[in-house]
């Protein structure tokens, strides 16, 4: 006889009782492989309960891996696998993902570089992250939206929703694409999760291993890493003042084949410069005679608070060349992860089978709330509010590197947007070096190599001003362009 002891009085219901007591004879080796359990007729006499209790029981055990049970017969102990532990407690027979990684996976790692947040204060003076300041996020309109859009619609925001997207969405970034010159129905927009996943999808869609591609050096940092897990070869194109140079990237497709370019024309990350129109005509102009395609990364649109602005390359597409990258996380919130693709229907057509296959399609709930936002003229209300606070703070900020930074430190004031670019000429030092010496005085930057795929002949950093307000900004430039002006050794300000 198996001696339980079970109390009707105990809050634990009577068949756990009887489990964790069979369970523990087993794990104590009481009860030991291959040993027969009383019927279950049997037990349920022994203590008093009914059948189906222990019948209950015995179904659990089973299922935890503890006993056998034989079709009207008896059940007995079966030798149990040892559960797993938690992954951080290695041995030496653990399984070694460290070398299972894909050989682009490792590349891809490898050019990641670990933002400097995690270690990140209130007190620093914070011109690294590039996150929308979350005073401006407009929380209460991005709540009700969410409310009333499962309000209106219910279960049917919570069923699968269509891979190219909400089409009231795509209907209302066509729209919204109009202010900005382009011409382009629902049908040609692809709902994604951000700018980031368009990327990965359209060089998804479109590259083979091998296949050369050019981008702007420096570029956006995120970019490299991705073309280094897509295994394709990139030729950086130098920028200038007024955008890429276009004579290197008309001698390069003279000399090899070349897939795809990726530009930001306006606002540039992460050196702030906006290409010019007559450059943005050339460069359609070669891409349509080379047949290369255009990933146009429009992240930051909405941001021509100063207005001089060209229009997008997308706008002067009438060959269908132009694939256009837009975002809501610049202006709305990064953490909605919504973006979208707006490019020709034969593309987005394959685009949205191919997606299918990969993550199904965006969330509905986020996607019926952006609508609202869209619908409704708190879109662009917000955006005029942002458009006043981030005027303030360029002009602030411009003004203050003007009056500050020392003669040999190079610079383009942007013409919108949330991002400077600094480049330290004669200067004997190196980037590591001028990093560390603005840390130390609580002044955290992004290191111009995060960005360049050549090297840069002078050390280079980037400043984004899009987490921070008015007098942060005059006061954190002004400690940031006194830190230069020691490591020039020249005298700094004294206010
Ligand atoms: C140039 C550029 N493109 C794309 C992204 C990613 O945007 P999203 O959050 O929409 O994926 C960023 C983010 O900083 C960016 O700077």
């Amino acid at each position: 006889m198996i001696l339980i002891d079970i109390n009707p009085k105990n809050k634990n219901p009577l068949y756990q009782q009887i489990i964790r007591q069979l369970a523990a004879l087993i794990d104590s080796n009481s009860l030991r492989p291959g040993d027969r359990l009383p019927a279950t007729r049997q037990l349920a006499r022994q203590l008093g309960v009914h059948r189906s209790t222990v019948v209950r029981a015995y179904d659990e055990l089973l299922a935890l891996g503890y006993i056998h049970s034989q079709q009207g017969g008896y059940s007995t102990v079966r030798q149990k696998q040892k559960l797993a532990t938690s992954s951080k407690q290695h041995s030496k027979t653990y399984f070694r993902w460290e070398e299972a990684l894909s050989q682009s996976a490792k590349q891809t790692i490898d050019k990641i570089w670990t933002p400097g947040s995690i270690n990140k204060n209130k007190h620093q003076l914070d011109f690294e992250s590039f996150d929308l300041d979350q005073r401006m996020i407009p929380v209460e309109t991005i709540r009700k939206s969410i409310n009333h859009a499962l309000c209106d619609e219910g279960a049917d925001l919570l069923k699968y929703g269509p891979s190219a997207g909400y089409y009231p969405l795509r209907k209302l970034i066509a729209r919204r694409l109009a202010v900005h010159a382009i011409k382009v129905l629902p049908e040609e927009i692809l709902i994604t999760h951000g700018a980031q996943h368009g990327m990965d999808l359209v060089l998804r869609l479109l590259t083979n291993t091998g296949d050369a591609i050019t981008i702007e050096d420096p570029t956006y940092g995120l970019f490299l890493p991705l073309t280094a897990a897509h295994r394709l070869k990139v030729h950086g194109i130098p920028m200038l003042s007024t955008g890429m140079d276009l004579d290197v990237f008309e001698k390069l497709i003279h000399d090899q084949h070349i897939k795809l370019i990726y530009t930001m024309p306006n606002f540039h990350n992460p050196t702030g410069i906006t290409t010019d129109q007559h450059h943005r005509e050339r460069l359609l102009e070669l891409c349509v005679k080379h047949n290369i395609v255009i990933i146009e990364d429009a992240f930051d649109e909405e941001m021509k608070y100063f207005g001089r602005v060209p229009l997008p390359i997308k706008s002067m597409d009438r060959q269908g060349n132009v694939i256009y990258l837009g975002t809501f996380s610049k202006v709305l919130s990064p953490g909605m992860r919504m973006g979208w693709i707006a490019a020709p229907t034969p593309c987005i057509d394959a685009m949205t089978y191919f997606r299918r296959a990969l993550d199904l399609s965006s969330p509905l709930p986020l996607q019926a709330a952006i609508t609202r936002i869209l619908r409704r003229d708190d879109f662009e209300k917000h955006i005029q509010r942002l458009h006043r606070a981030f005027r303030q703070r360029m002009l602030a900020a411009i003004k203050t590197l003007r009056q500050n930074l020392p003669a040999q430190v190079q610079w383009t004031p942007p013409s919108g947007g949330y991002l400077i670019w600094l480049t330290l000429v004669d200067i004997p030092l190196t980037e590591h070096r001028i990093i560390a010496a603005l840390n130390r005085e609580g002044i955290l930057v992004s290191p111009g190599s995060r960005f360049s795929v050549n090297s840069n002949p002078w050390p280079c950093f980037r400043i984004s001003i899009s987490q921070r307000d008015k007098d942060e900004i005059i006061n954190g430039l002004k400690l940031l362009c006194n830190v230069l002006k020691q490591l020039y050794g020249i005298a700094p300000n004294k206010d």
